[in-house]
């Protein structure tokens, strides 16, 4: 499989913090993919939806990865890029990493995280910090490879057995 990693941050971007969660997605995948991009982006809806747009139809990776942007900040516009460049919207994912991240803090609700297929890409944003980042990955790390199939419309049957 491969990935790309976008961390949406304006002061990683700027230089002002060490971006250590777009790092840690590459780290924790790293046994089931190879991360064919990797960039750090303001939280500028624009940048962020041409980055996407980039990574799914130039690249064609099987996945993009956002990390930060997903709260209530006035900046906070993850959600509103990735719905404006994505086909068709995938709700259970966010839902499951909403619903398992519950369970851990209450905290996991202020989240506005969206999903949603480009082509043949899946984009998946997750919260910003590498807390959140291991936590919303762990729960999505047993469908990935089943996700890759569906989209390449390879899979004849499911769930038959
Ligand atoms: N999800 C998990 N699993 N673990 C967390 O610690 N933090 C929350 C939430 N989701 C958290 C989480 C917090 S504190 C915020 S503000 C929101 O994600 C939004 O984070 P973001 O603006 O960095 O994307």
């Amino acid at each position: 499989m491969r990935i790309a990693v976008l961390t949406v941050s304006d002061r990683c971007s700027k230089g002002l913090t060490e971006d250590k969660s777009g790092p840690l997605i590459s780290e924790l995948l790293k046994e089931l993919a190879e991360t064919a991009a990797y960039r750090i982006v303001p939280d500028e809806k624009e940048e962020i939806s041409a980055a996407l747009i980039e990574f799914c139809d130039a690249l064609g990776v099987d996945f993009v990865f956002t990390t930060g942007g997903t709260g209530f900040a006035p900046r906070d516009v993850t959600p509103e890029a990735t719905r404006a460049v994505i086909e068709k919207e995938v709700p259970g994912i966010p839902e499951a990493i909403r619903a398992e991240s519950l369970k851990i803090t209450p905290k996991a609700m202020l989240s506005r995280a969206a999903a949603g297929i480009r082509g043949r890409t899946l984009i998946v944003n997750l919260p910003g910090s590498p807390k959140a980042v291991r936590e919303s990955l762990a729960v999505v790390l047993p469908v990935l490879d089943h996700a890759v199939e569906t989209m390449s419309g390879q899979t004849i049957s499911c769930g038959k057995e």
